[in-house]
């Protein structure tokens, strides 16, 4: 059909979104795969009893979309059983046996990237475009883990040795892994985690975030689907001061992979660290940012401004990668303010089921209380640049008007703002190296922009700045898989990059075998 009419089809992952028969195909399919959905404990064995959560659409919330059953103290212990007991015969299956496995669950989700659409858009408020990103993105997750578990689990590696003597080294599993995962990524972090432990030989209790339960239960059942034995792979909804609370604190567990916040982060590493007569736990932890982007003198306007409200306000701004402060040189300032203000114009606050949607609601009431909170802290500190006003369909989601602000100094700025609020601060040439000095002294280190067209400045920012992910006269979010591994230092997190050569022998154990001979 798509042939005949003329359009070149792409692949099946490649969705041109631009192509009107494409995209109507697609939201049919989208259309198609909305239901109400559930979502329980998934742990053999157990009866669970946890109390049922309602999930309502975040641009609707009068829209009931499926609901979820908690897991309680009993279901979560009987995880943990099973979790020990199945580690060791997954961790005896030949690396090239797990990696098949993720790359049948990457051909699953291939096939149904419109249910996991639907569920990202409903569940999260995902526009379509970032909904696309995220299937991919998974997929990318599955199939990059599956090939670095061949890489590195696949032989043992040969050490030198004295004569008479042979060495080699190996990668096993380290136990029991818990993933607790964030609800901006529902289906691209979830699958990223459970997919480099399950790779690397460990059994894995997936805690999905609450606001997005729905989402995990069903990432779960593809990947039982596509082999992964309902033992070795097991969910456990619920909130993190009970759930997450009980899984960090048992000696059972060896590893916690986490992305959210830097307070959970640390709450995390003292339960692992508390527990005084268990194995001492691994923490791998990705969390917040106070991203910024430098723009000198030399910056093209025009770019600068695109990236800038693609980084600020894409995703609702959502992502950990956003850029939440814009430094522009003081010579270019009047001018990329206003044409800021005027993109900023130019954006669609709505329904992220409509292609023309540029920016959803934000996941719940809590966010956006806390979004009001900070506009309402910056109306009185700071100049409003512009706020996109909400059209009157708005008001029965979570919706906050983007709006940018400038700051008279980084330091007005106490934490990190999980939103559409860009911040705009001025710098003199002469200042370029103090700016870096009030960057790093954030304590942050997740990613950093720079638009300049001066080589020396760039290497000079570049060098300087700590931050994990450096974007250079682009924009400073999507990172890509196997690309541009993500991940930061300092309050950012503790590494190893996902999606990056490292971050699979992380949730490894290395034993060496010497063999007198
Ligand atoms: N990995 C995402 C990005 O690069 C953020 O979590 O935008």
């Amino acid at each position: 059909l798509y042939r005949s009419q003329g359009h070149e089809r792409t692949n099946s992952m490649g969705v041109n979104l631009a192509n009107d028969l494409e995209l109507k195909a697609l939201a049919d399919r989208i259309n198609a795969a909305i239901q109400p959905w559930q979502a329980r404990p998934l742990v053999p064995g157990a009866v669970p009893a946890g109390e049922t959560v309602p999930v309502h659409f975040p641009a609707d919330r009068r829209v009931r979309v499926g609901e979820w059953q908690a897991a309680d103290a009993a279901t979560v212990d009987k995880a943990l059983a099973n979790a020990v007991a199945a580690q060791p015969a997954w961790d005896a299956v030949p690396a090239a046996g797990r990696a098949r496995i993720l790359e049948h669950a990457a051909d699953l989700l291939q096939a149904r990237m419109a249910e996991f659409m639907a569920l990202c858009t409903r569940e999260a408020g995902k526009t379509l475009p970032d909904g696309v990103a995220e299937v991919r993105e998974a997929i990318d997750f599955l199939r990059y883990y599956a090939l670095q578990a061949r890489r590195l689990f696949g032989q043992p590696e040969k050490l030198p040795g004295p004569t008479g003597e042979s060495n080699e080294l190996r990668l096993h599993g380290r136990g029991v892994f818990v993933c607790i995962s964030p609800w901006n990524f529902p289906l691209a972090i979830f699958i990223g985690q459970v997919a480099a432990a399950l790779a690397a030989g460990n059994s894995v209790i997936a805690k999905p975030a609450e606001q997005t339960t729905l989402t995990g239960f069903h990432a779960v059942r593809l990947l039982h689907e596509a082999g992964v034995p309902e033992d070795v792979l097991q969910f456990l909804p619920g909130d993190g001061a009970t759930v997450g609370a009980a899984l960090t604190r048992d000696p059972r567990v060896a590893g916690v992979a986490f992305t959210g916040s830097t307070e959970t982060a640390r709450a995390i590493n003292r339960a692992l660290a508390a527990r005084d007569a268990a194995p001492i736990g691994i923490l791998i932890a990705e969390t917040g940012g106070q991203n910024a982007m430098i723009a000198d003198s030399s910056a093209l306007p025009e770019q600068l401004v695109k990236d800038t409200m693609s980084s600020a306000f894409g995703s609702a701004g959502q992502r950990c990668s956003a850029a939440r402060v814009l430094f522009v040189q003081s010579d270019i300032a009047d001018k990329v303010i206003d044409m800021l203000a005027g993109a900023m114009d130019e954006l669609s606050v709505g329904d992220p089921g409509l292609l023309s949607t540029d920016v959803g609601p934000v996941i719940d009431a809590d966010a956006l209380a806390t979004l009001q909170a900070h506009a309402e802290r910056m109306n009185r500190e700071a100049r409003l640049i512009r706020e996109v006003p909400l059209a009157d369909h708005c008001a029965h989601g979570t919706f906050f008007a983007p709006r940018a602000y400038e700051l008279k100094s980084l330091d007005q700025l106490e934490r990190e703002v999980f939103g559409p609020v860009l911040h705009v601060i001025r710098y003199d040439a002469a200042d370029l190296d103090r700016v870096i000095d009030q960057i790093n002294a954030t304590g942050y280190g997740l990613t950093l922009g720079i638009h300049s067209r001066i080589d020396d400045t760039v290497a000079r920012i570049a060098s300087r700045v700590k931050a994990g992910n450096c974007y250079v006269n682009r924009n400073m979010i999507g990172a890509v898989v196997g690309v541009q591994p993500f991940g930061g230092e300092g309050l950012s997190g503790t590494g190893p990059k996902a999606g990056g050569p490292h971050y699979l022998a992380r949730f490894a154990t290395e034993r060496t075998l010497t063999i007198n001979t």
